[in-house]
């Protein structure tokens, strides 16, 4: 069986630090709670002796969340460590995580100590904390900027204190992965007793490379690794829980080790943590963002759409994540996109209609950033409209402001292929381009309802109008879409006037609707 690394999530304690969040007990025991359905081994809760709320966190969650063990975080001062053992009686399945600076830049400038000082507080330190409790972590603060020859003397004295994990943080994000690896060698190597412990590490994110140096250390025999939800944490974070175990996972056959995540509550914990946190996820964030799943580009639908894995190496469905292998329809997709979103959303098209409907996405899309379901449905009702119709927009002009009066000129065309433009001015836009068309269709009506709605969110939104017209004691309805409500007006205007003349001439309207 293949070597099982311990995941060691402290999104509670190291990712309460980033820079703008504090999270309250309930919101800590939310996270918990879906923590241990996510089934990470250790759960860092806390540091008790940082607050009374803190405290009371701490001791809440390591007495209610069954599953993972509990941990709190202490410095290497008796204060810190009563606190500790105070917050984990009565606690399910506790873990003391005693800290101390071993690098000489932290010694002589933050702490003003000498190594035999610390040295001599970190061993009281774990022999107390291992009193306590079974389970006693410790880590030397800024362990990859310290001395290797101090490192492994503070390593050993602390093993034979009673530590049961000896943690190696990459506290300031410095190190690089084959050096971080030769690091961890060097500590198999030169501390006697290490075989009595579990080598543990904890990599932040300065330069990008925590989940990278995590994977290093395992290849050196780490069996511990140290995450955040959502890579959160000092500065640039921690290493990411779900990039650390997607990539143990994906790439098993290059690590060699086993995990006990489960990965269909990754993206659920994701943005749980997103949520109460209020950090959001970037896009293009690996595993998790929204877009980790989608496909833009043309070439690449295609693609997936033969074979997910053509340019997908996890299955969504693995992580959670609910965009099961989107496409994504923007200016640079294909018509075998469109196909199959239509598909999805149940449309069967001929090829003659997904000619036209494609000309008439790609200029949609020219003016969007992204087409979505609701543009596209639309679309289609828009096609449909205009397929049976007596006369139809070619092009509509419109000057407004507050000093001119507004003008508009249209051009139609009908069933013949005729062309023809007029003008009008109006008491608005709308008003004038109404007046125009009439001047053109010269079908009597009197507008009784104007309504105009945002089909999606966002500034480049398409804008839907619907209108009612009287005529003959009957009403006629229409609708348009456009991202210019003008022409979305002009359109709903057309609509309404070809059913009033469909009516007269005695024809059923043709629709594409779903199958
Ligand atoms: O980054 C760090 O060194 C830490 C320790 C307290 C483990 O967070
Ligand atoms: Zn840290």
């Amino acid at each position: 069986m293949a070597d099982r690394v311990i995941i060691f999530d402290t999104t509670l304690r190291d990712g309460e630090q980033t820079a703008g969040v504090a999270l309250n007990a309930d919101d800590k025991m939310e996270i918990a709670l879906q923590l241990a359905k996510t089934g990470v081994d250790v759960i860092e809760a806390g540091f008790a002796a940082s607050s009374p709320g803190d405290f009371e966190a701490v001791r809440a969650i390591a007495r209610t969340v069954k599953g993972p063990r509990i941990a709190t975080l202490s410095r290497c001062v008796s204060g810190d460590v009563e606190a500790a053992i105070q917050a984990m009686e009565g606690a399910l399945d506790p873990r003391i995580h005693c800290f101390i600076s071993s690098s000489d830049i932290h010694l002589l400038h933050q702490m003003q100590k000498d190594r035999e000082g610390v040295l001599l507080q970190a061993v009281a330190a774990v022999r107390r904390a291992r009193e306590a409790v079974e389970d006693v972590e410790f880590s030397p603060m800024d362990a990859t900027r310290s001395d290797p020859r101090y490192l492994y003397q503070l390593l050993e004295a602390v093993i034979d204190a009673g530590a049961t994990t000896v943690n190696i943080p990459d506290t300031v994000g410095y190190t690089v992965p084959q050096e971080f690896e030769e690091m961890l060698r060097g500590i198999y190597e030169n501390v006697k007793n290490i075989h009595r412990a579990v080598v543990s590490v904890h990599c932040h994110n300065d330069l990008g490379l925590a989940t990278a140096n995590s994977l290093a250390a395992v290849r050196a025999g780490a069996r511990q690794i140290e995450v955040c939800v959502n890579g959160l944490g000092e500065r640039a974070g921690n290493a990411s829980l779900e990039e650390v175990v997607m990539a143990l996972k994906t790439r098993q056959d290059r690590s060699g080790v086993d995990i006990g995540v489960n990965t269909r509550e990754l993206y659920r914990t994701s943005r749980l943590v997103s949520d109460l946190t209020g950090i959001v996820v970037q896009p293009n964030k690996a595993v998790v963002g929204l877009n980790a799943f989608r496909h833009a580009s043309g070439i690449h639908q295609d693609a997936v759409i033969k074979l997910r894995e053509n340019f997908e190496i996890m299955d969504p469905r693995e992580i959670g994540h609910p965009e099961a292998t989107k496409i994504v329809l923007t200016k640079v997709s294909g018509r075998a996109g469109l196909k199959k979103r239509l598909e999805e959303l149940g449309y069967e098209l001929t090829q003659e209609d997904l000619d036209r409907i494609f000309v008439r996405f790609k200029d949609l899309a020219d003016k969007k950033t992204e087409v979505d379901d609701r543009d596209l449905e639309a679309l289609l009702s828009d096609e449909s409209r205009s397929a049976d119709a007596t006369w139809l927009l070619e092009r509509v002009h419109v000057s407004a402001g507050d000093t001119i009066r507004p003008t508009a000129t249209v051009r139609l065309v009908n069933k013949e292929g005729d062309r023809i433009e007029d003008a009008a001015v109006g008491d608005g836009p709308v008003d004038a381009v109404y007046k125009a068309i009439n001047r053109i269709v010269g079908e009597p009506n009197t507008l009784s309802e104007y309504t105009v709605k945002s089909v999606t969110e966002g500034i480049d939104a398409q804008g839907e109008v619907i209108i009612r017209i009287e005529a003959g004691g009957r009403t006629y309805t229409g609708r348009g879409a456009d991202t210019d409500i003008i022409v979305a007006s002009a359109k709903a205007y057309m609509n309404a006037l070809n059913r009033l003349l469909a009516l007269r001439a005695g024809k059923a309207e043709q629709r594409i609707v779903p199958v």
